[in-house]
């Protein structure tokens, strides 16, 4: 008799197929990025992120409610500012928009729902950079980590439960943990941006967030031929005090998801980000993906990659549907 196995008997059936199915997608899973833009009075729509917008507080509320509802297992917060300057000074302002929004959310959501922030200066300051810049137009690691420290501060004390340093400074956990514990916010955690690349699939969200960026981050992102690096990286993220990691982008990276998945100690995220976001909702816009089950496959894939928690600009929309 050939042939001798036949693998095709555990797909015959949806059932037979549910049964055997290795990886899990649950809306807990999934971490909803949302963008709050100071002074809109209309939520504005992100060309390059069909169906991302930038927020009014007003509608921030309620989307995050809602993505609550749908069951999506935290939210990540950007702010837009109205001003920028070259220290970033809106970030650390109890009033800047990131802050405000915060303190919305927290008093709206409570503790139904893990609030976490970016915790970069990149939106704030007016050359676009995530740290402030020394006389030669360097990011200057130390100065950029004060600052960083005195950001968390205003996140936590805005109600973050979880802070997100994405500057990819050296550093940066440790700095902003001894801050928080210093200042009493000893339960505040931090998500850290561990593995971040200089990937060209950022550029959508340069848009989403207004970015003045000119040239690029490759002095403190990581180059993407790079794996060995990441593993450093997280390495001393957690021995600076990182609750979880991160991996991103995702999809051009689940080898290296996979790898931090293998050796970390702590949960691992992977930021399906915008680029990734944008390539399937183009795709599908045209006809030539099936926008839902692609979407659900890229998902599955990041999950089964070994990213225990997943950042997408679908979670809302996928928290439904897997529901
Ligand atoms: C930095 C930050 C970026 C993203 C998240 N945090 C931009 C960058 O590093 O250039 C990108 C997210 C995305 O592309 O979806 N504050």
């Amino acid at each position: 008799m050939f042939p001798e196995h036949r693998p095709r008997r555990l797909r015959t059936t949806p059932a037979m197929r549910r049964l055997v199915s290795e990886t899990t997608l649950r809306p807990r899973q999934l971490i909803l990025p949302l963008f709050v833009a100071e002074g809109a009075e209309e939520p504005r729509p992100i060309a390059s992120m069909p169906g991302v917008v930038q927020h009014t507080r007003e509608t921030l509320r309620k989307a995050a409610a809602e993505a609550v509802e749908a069951g999506v297992g935290g939210l990540m917060l950007f702010g837009i500012p109205a001003t920028r300057d070259a220290v970033g000074s809106a970030a650390t302002d109890a009033d800047g928009i990131l802050n405000v929004a915060l303190r919305d959310l927290r008093a709206d959501l409570g503790d139904d729902t893990v609030l976490m922030a970016d915790t970069c200066l990149d939106e704030f300051t007016d050359h676009g950079h995530c740290g402030v810049l020394d006389p030669s137009g360097v990011v200057d690691n130390d100065a950029t980590l004060e600052r960083y420290a005195e950001m968390a501060l205003a996140q936590a004390e805005a109600g973050a439960h979880m802070l997100g340093p994405s500057g990819m400074m050296d550093g940066q956990v440790g700095v902003i943990r001894r801050a928080l514990d210093d200042a009493g916010y000893t339960d505040t955690g931090i998500i850290a941006y561990s593995a971040k690349y200089a990937s060209a699939f950022y550029g959508p969200f340069r848009e989403a967030v207004d970015s003045q960026l000119t040239g690029d981050r490759k002095t403190y992102q990581q180059d993407p031929g790079n794996a060995r690096e990441a593993l450093r990286e997280i390495e001393l993220d957690v021995a600076e005090g990182a609750d979880m990691v991160m991996v991103k982008p995702a999809l051009a990276y689940l080898d290296v998801v996979k790898a931090a998945a293998e050796s970390s100690p702590v949960p691992v995220a992977a930021y399906n980000i915008s680029g990734e976001y944008s390539m399937v909702e183009g795709a599908a816009a045209n006809g030539w993906v099936d926008r839902r089950s692609t979407i659900l496959e890229v998902l599955t894939s990041i999950r089964r990659a070994g990213a225990d928690l997943v950042l997408t600009y679908w979670a809302a929309e996928a928290a439904a549907w897997l529901d």
